[in-house]
């Protein structure tokens, strides 16, 4: 295959990037994942382990990813190639970049399901079918609602039908401009959330449950859940953010790009466990009660509560924007990728891949019901998809990631597209050299000690 010519898009506005960014990394992994996680892991210990992550890890990997995307302007296959060969290399370092693009895609196949469950919630609240005196009740209208097929299918079509309509529109005109208005609700249903948790009577117990840090939760596998949980939620190593970097005009920082972008994440998982945990406390439930709990314990708690039925649709509405703008993000790298080396037109890119997707998710979304036992090694289509996902490619991934950017290109091609001060680029390249690969790998080793297990 030969290299095409760079393209040429951009984002429009100054906030272009760092809004689709953060509407890429804000998401079901923030206000699903990260509190019944936590919930899981026990608290503190856990957060605190998750916060270095990003730190040490999530930070320097989303910075050199940016830098590919916009050094080698392309989809990550093409931009990787690119700048492989700037630097006098391998093009075959881009198979870093087909596995981040089926990452991206795999993430999405089980994701759109998850957003249907966000969906078919924020129905059920408007309409009125969230009613329910006791976990067992609010149990059943989960099981109930996966329970057909062609119900919960419906819904995470919806999601899928929504996400490749942006895509399909372009950059500017569909993702950019989605965002633009998405990503100011979002913090308003979220500081409407925090409000009503404050008043919910549980604040304290909830704060204390997120920032106490009792060293005895410090377990191994709090500790790597938190580090695979860092890249998941940062969207990293599956195309999103180096494929959204790709669009990054020359002259705005990579460095401070990233720190907004990561700060915004990290304050709105914080901020959705103090929405919820509180509410949790406040009604005496269990915070560990795993990926439902935001499905069965939040409603039951929100049935009990003065203005619940209310708080309820803006949950679940916030639930269902920060899903879409996460789904977009997931899918583009792949449009882009058709796009620019096979001169599909964008429309039409998104609407083949959308029917591939749609296939594989319509497998995943059967793990609740009659492919409930489909399973291998005791994981469903669901549960493979996430583990894969999160436990093997997003960490070989970013080890790729780290590799290239550390060891691989020309130290000046790296900083150039860095721009960082002296000091903090040493600081940086030490980090992305020795402290990412090194935490990555312990990971990863582990995840496939686990598959061996
Ligand atoms: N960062 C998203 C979240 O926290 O929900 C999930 C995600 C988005 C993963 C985009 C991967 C991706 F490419
Ligand atoms: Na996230």
């Amino acid at each position: 295959m030969t290299d095409t010519a760079p393209p040429k898009t951009l984002w429009l506005g100054r906030w272009g990037f760092v809004l689709a960014a953060t509407g890429s990394s804000v998401g079901l992994g923030n206000i699903w994942k990260f509190p019944y996680m936590t919930g899981e892991y026990g608290g503190g210990a856990f957060v605190l382990v998750y916060l270095l992550c990003i730190a040490a890890i999530g930070v320097p990997v989303m910075m050199a990813e940016i830098a590919l995307g916009r050094r080698g302007r392309g989809s990550p296959v093409d931009a990787i190639r690119r700048v492989a060969r700037e630097s006098g290399r391998s093009g075959l370092w881009s198979a870093f970049g087909w596995m981040a693009m089926l990452c991206g895609f795999m993430v999405l196949s089980f994701y759109v399901v998850v957003a249907g469950w966000s969906v078919s919630y924020l129905w059920k609240a408007v309409t009125g079918g969230l009613q329910a005196d006791s976990v067992d009740g609010m149990a059943a209208i989960f099981a109930d609602n996966n329970a057909n097929p062609w119900n919960l299918g419906f819904w995470s079509t919806l999601v899928t039908i929504a996400t490749m309509a942006i895509v399909g529109k372009g950059v500017q005109a569909g993702i950019e401009r989605s965002v633009r208005w998405m990503m100011p609700g979002l913090v308003v249903m979220l500081a409407i959330m925090i409000v009503y948790a404050l008043f919910s009577g549980g604040f304290g117990a909830g704060f204390h449950f997120l920032f106490a840090f009792d060293p005895q939760k410090l377990t191994g596998p709090a500790v790597l859940a938190a580090m695979g949980h860092a890249f998941f939620t940062l969207s990293l190593a599956s195309g999103a953010i180096l494929t959204y970097g790709a669009y990054l005009p020359a002259q705005q920082s990579i460095g401070r790009t990233t720190l907004t972008v990561a700060l915004c994440d990290t304050l709105v998982a914080l901020m959705a466990g103090l929405a919820i945990f509180p509410v949790i406390f406040a009604n005496g439930m269990d915070p560990a009660s795993g990926p439902g709990l935001i499905f069965m314990s939040l409603p039951l708690a929100f049935a009990q509560m003065p203005f619940g039925g209310v708080v309820e649709v803006v949950f679940f509405l916030m639930l269902a924007v920060a899903a879409l703008t996460s789904a977009i993000s997931m899918i583009e790298a792949t449009v882009a990728w058709l796009n620019q080396s096979h001169g599909i037109a964008r429309r039409q890119a998104a609407w083949g891949v959308g029917i591939v997707l749609w296939l594989v998710s319509t497998l995943a979304m059967l793990s609740f019901n009659i492919g409930a036992d489909w399973t291998l090694a005791g994981k469903t289509v669901f549960d493979w998809l996430d583990f894969l996902t999160s436990r093997l490619m997003m960490p070989l991934g970013g080890l790729g990631t780290a590799l290239l950017a550390g060891f691989v290109l020309r130290r000046e091609v790296v900083r150039e597209e860095l721009g960082l001060p002296g000091g903090a680029f040493a600081l940086w390249q030490f980090v992305i050299r020795y402290v990412s690969p090194l935490a990555i790998l312990v990971v990863f080793l582990d995840a496939l000690g686990w598959l061996g297990a």
